[in-house]
């Protein structure tokens, strides 16, 4: 019988977090993600550079750049693109480098850095940091009336209480716990 504890450690590479790869998660409230700023977030044990581009398109790449490895959210935004602060490498929202300072376009081409689906809903940033094609975000159509009404999520609780039970019912660690044989059986 494997240990337990597995189950919950969620880095790369571990059980659970290969299990959580496999979903969306909620990892920023969207309206504190102001147009043209760049944030560093921490999701299951692994960093990212979160930004939204001049235009509003939120987007989450690597957390270090690819050149020198400098930390990405301190650069600075461009249109849809982060430009890094030591060297002034630039990246679009794909993770493409398009710009690299005092050479060609050729060298830019040839870098990239790992970039993840995102998604804005219920006024949240929803991120899928796994392989592969992202599976559909999930919907809650109760919650859609008071995302619409401009309600922050720290507000929801008003939401009625079996709303919430049937979230909570549905939710990853939730099923998680119930399906542990099935999930040891998958992502081993
Ligand atoms: S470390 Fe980012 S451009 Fe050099």
């Amino acid at each position: 019988m494997p240990d337990l504890a597995e189950l919950f450690r969620t880095e790369p590479g571990t059980l659970g977090g290969r299990y959580m790869r496999t979903l969306w998660h909620p990892i920023f409230i969207a309206s504190d993600l102001k147009p043209g700023w760049a944030k560093p977030v921490q999701i299951l044990g692994e960093k990212f550079t979160l930004y939204r581009g001049e235009g509003g398109a939120p987007h989450l790449t690597a957390f270090r750049c690819a050149h020198r490895g400098l930390q990405l959210s301190v650069g600075w935004i461009e249109g849809d693109s982060i430009r890094c602060r030591f060297h002034g490498w630039k990246y679009d929202g794909s993770g493409q480098c398009v710009e690299v300072p005092t050479e060609d376009e050729s060298t830019a081409k040839t870098v990239r850095l790992r970039s993840y689906p995102v998604r804005e809903y219920l006024g949240l940033i929803f991120a899928f940091i796994g392989d592969g094609d992202a599976p559909a975000l999930p919907r809650y159509p109760a919650l859609n009336r008071a995302a619409s009404c401009g309600s922050r999520p720290t507000r929801a609780p008003a939401i009625s209480s079996s709303t919430w039970k049937t979230i909570r019912c549905t939710s990853p660690s939730r099923t998680a716990s119930r399906s542990y044989t099935s999930i040891v059986r998958k992502f081993r």
